[in-house]
Parts: C-alpha cells; sequence; structure tokens
C-alpha cells in the first residue's frame, strides 16, 4: 500500500500514531503535577529501560502534559557532550523570556538576574537579553559549583512561575549520561524542593543503569524518586499498537497476521513500529494479511538491521565487538563478567577497560553486580546474523 499514508513511525523519540500501555506512567507524571498545583508534595519521575521501548516518547508527553497544564517545561538531552549547566541555560532561555511580562513581579525579576548570572558561566559574552534592564545577580547561580548555582536558579525560577500561577517542569533524557555530579545536583534539587515546597517537578528517562548511577551519587535517591521501569508492551497494547494505527485510516489486520507480527516483535515497540510500517507497505489491500506479515517483518528485520542495530555495532571497535560477540552465547542475557571474561581467554580485569568503554558507550549495562547484558534487545540474535570473522 501507499507509503505515503503508512501511519506507523518506526525511529528515535517519534510519537507514535497510538501511543499504548503506558497509562500507569501518565498517571503519576498527571497527578504529580495535580499535587505540585495543590501545594503538595510530588517524587520526581525516572523513567528507565532498554533501547527502543519508548523511554523519550513517554517524556514528550511529560513536556506536553506540563504545558497543557500552562507550566514552565523544557526538555533537553544529557548525551550531547554537553555539560548540564549549558544544557540547562540554553533549554531555559526561551521559555524563561517567555515568562518575561511588561510588569515584572520582584520574583520574576530576581530569577531573570539569577538566571543571568548562571548563564555567563556558559557564555560570558551575555548574549542573554531579556528586554527588560537586568543585571545579572551578584552572588545567586554563579559559584561554579553546580549544586548550589542550579538549586537558587530552580529556587527562583519556580518561585518566578509560581507568581503567574505555573510550575517548573524540567525532563532530561539519556540521564545516564549526566555526570556523578550532576546527578548529585538534581537529587539534592529534587530533596531542598520537596522540602520547602516550590512548585517543581523533575523527570529523568535513561537506559536500565540509571536507577544505580542514580543511588550512587545520592544514597537517599532511593526515597527521592518514583522509580518506573520501561519494558516490551503487554500483548494486548502491543496488538493495539499495530491495530489502531491501521483502524485510523481505514484498514484492518487478519488475526494471524496479528499474533505473528506482535509475536516477532516480542512486543518491544521499536520493532512494533518497524514492522508494522512493513507490513503496510507489502500489502495491496485493505486488509493486511498473513503474508504481508510474513514479507513485512524480513523487510522490516533488514531495516532494524541496516539501521538500528548496525549503528551500535559500528559504534564498537574491533576488541569491543569481540566482547559483545562472547555475550551473544547467552542471548539476551544477562551474561556473567566472568564467564564472558574467560571466553575471551582473559581475566576479569584484563577485560575491565573494554567492558567500561561498551557501558560508556551506552551498548552494555550491568543489571546486578558481576553481571552485564545488551542495551539493545534482540542484539544476540543480530550478532548471530552477522558473517563470522
Ligand atoms: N507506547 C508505545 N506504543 C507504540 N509505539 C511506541 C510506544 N512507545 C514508543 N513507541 C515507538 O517506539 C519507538 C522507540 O521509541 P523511543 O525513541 O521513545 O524509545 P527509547 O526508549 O527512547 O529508545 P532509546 O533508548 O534508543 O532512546 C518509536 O518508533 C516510537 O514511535
Ligand atoms: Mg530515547
Amino acid at each position: 500500500m501507499d507509503d505515503r499514508n503508512n501511519p506507523y513511525s518506526p525511529g528515535a523519540g517519534l510519537r507514535p500514531a497510538a501511543l499504548v500501555g503506558r497509562d500507569t506512567e501518565l498517571q503519576d507524571w498527571s497527578v504529580a503535577l495535580d499535587r505540585i498545583e495543590n501545594a503538595r508534595s510530588a517524587r520526581a519521575i525516572v523513567l528507565h529501560g532498554l533501547r527502543g521501548v519508548g523511554k523519550t516518547v513517554l517524556l514528550g508527553d511529560f513536556h506536553q502534559q506540563a504545558e497543557d497544564h500552562g507550566w514552565v517545561s523544557v526538555m533537553i538531552e544529557a548525551n550531547t557532550g554537553r555539560p548540564l549547566r549549558e544544557a540547562l541555560a540554553r533549554a531555559l532561555y526561551p521559555v524563561v523570556r517567555e515568562l518575561v511580562r511588561p510588569k515584572a513581579g520582584d520574583k520574576l525579576k530576581n530569577a531573570l538576574a539569577t538566571f543571568k548570572a548562571f548563564s555567563v558561566k556558559v557564555d560570558a559574552s551575555g548574549a542573554w537579553s531579556f528586554g527588560l534592564d537586568v543585571a545579572s545577580a551578584q552572588g545567586r547561580g554563579d559559584s561554579g559549583e553546580l549544586e548550589t548555582d542550579l538549586s537558587e536558579l530552580i529556587k527562583d525560577l519556580a518561585e518566578a512561575a509560581q507568581e503567574q500561577s505555573r510550575g517548573l517542569a524540567i525532563l532530561i533524557d539519556e540521564a545516564q549520561d549526566l555526570s556523578n555530579d550532576e546527578l548529585k545536583a538534581l537529587c539534592a534539587i529534587c530533596h531542598q524542593g520537596g522540602q520547602r515546597g516550590w512548585p517543581f517537578l523533575l523527570a529523568l528517562a535513561g537506559l536500565p543503569n540509571l536507577p544505580r548511577e542514580l543511588a550512587e551519587a545520592k544514597s537517599y535517591a532511593e526515597r527521592l524518586f518514583t522509580y518506573r521501569e520501561i519494558t516490551q508492551l503487554e500483548q494486548d497494547a502491543a496488538r493495539q499498537a499495530l491495530t489502531r494505527p491501521a483502524a485510523a485510516e481505514g484498514v484492518s489486520w487478519e488475526e494471524a497476521a496479528l499474533s505473528y507480527v506482535a509475536t516477532e516483535a516480542r512486543s518491544y515497540p521499536y520493532f512494533l513500529q518497524e514492522y508494522g510500517q512493513a507490513t503496510w507497505n507489502a500489502a495491496v489491500g485493505t486488509t493486511l494479511t498473513y503474508d504481508d506479515a510474513r514479507v513485512g517483518t524480513v523487510s522490516g528485520q533488514a531495516h532494524l538491521d541496516a539501521g538500528f542495530y548496525r549503528a551500535r555495532w559500528e559504534r564498537a571497535a574491533p576488541a569491543q565487538r569481540a566482547y559483545l560477540q562472547a555475550m551473544a552465547q547467552d542471548g539476551d542475557g544477562p551474561s556473567q563478567s566472568g564467564e564472558v571474561a574467560a571466553r575471551l581467554g582473559k581475566t576479569p580485569t584484563g577485560v575491565g577497560p573494554i567492558r567500561d568503554s561498551l557501558i560508556k558507550k551506552g551498548l552494555i549495562y550491568s543489571p546486578e553486580h558481576g553481571q552485564i547484558a545488551y542495551t539493545v534487545p534482540g542484539m544476540a540474535d543480530f550478532i548471530a546474523r552477522q558473517p563470522q570473522p
């Protein structure tokens, strides 16, 4: 069928035509917004899970919800190589500007001054203007110590937003790439904000090692956040992820085709989108048949191999590939690090640097001490499909 009407959306962070199976998380966020608006405390939310399960899309919905509530909301990505201070300053600038009113209240003036002082550390040329005469605040947001500066900035911004009956939401994707100091600062801010009742909410999304990184940053992190693991969809939701976008275009799925694709995709959101798209393209009529599904999954998988998997495979150096290959015996894992090292004829310490660099690249993570697993579902099968060296 015509690809121009194809309703599926495989890709990083692309909102699906039907966002299904995430009611719990959306509800968590909506309750948190409501609680803050009613001057009650609410925990920050941490979404963690493998590649392609839909963390970014969900965070995008959080952002949208916050804006729909009239909140000041920014969403940033932590893995761009920019420090958190810079990423935040740049993302906040347009929304802070948008707060400016001709008759700015005191809180707003304070916030603008603090923002300026905070941002001068990012870009001293000071291209941060607000159409108001604001001098940067001396001694607020500019000590150079991230935790202090960020906490002053968030406090002042949240209070300025409150002056306009709004809250402040900050959403950070790929948060596993934040440094230990940055995570520490964020924990401290959530802690203070909760105690002092700032109208502020934080949500983080990242790989499965994010909860552990937070716990290592601050011992009280466990009690500070609501942790939600984002996984494959439930079977029913997976079927809806396939049927609903098609139904909106007047196209239906044959039962056998639907079961086949949902099973082949193992209910992983990204794979459902990819296989759904390819099945649609393989079909000729307005019913997607079992034969279309067979053709679609083969071509969908070829597409994943050429993009989703290959992009990651090619980021690995030869020694790193050998390590990934040694893990593949355990399927989707987890593998015991010691065994992987033994398969390579090395000691665990000997392969330590390779293991660490793969973690840094976000290709593997350690689910528990002494264990290692792929962050990408289906990686072992992909490796098995590669020609052996
Ligand atoms: N709840 C959902 N229902 C249906 N499709 C979804 C859902 N969530 C995400 N998707 C689809 O899955 C794909 C991956 O989504 P997304 O980029 O948000 O995943 P991610 O967890 O952020 O992945 P990564 O770790 O690689 O950044 C997209 O094509 C998106 O349209
Ligand atoms: Mg993402």
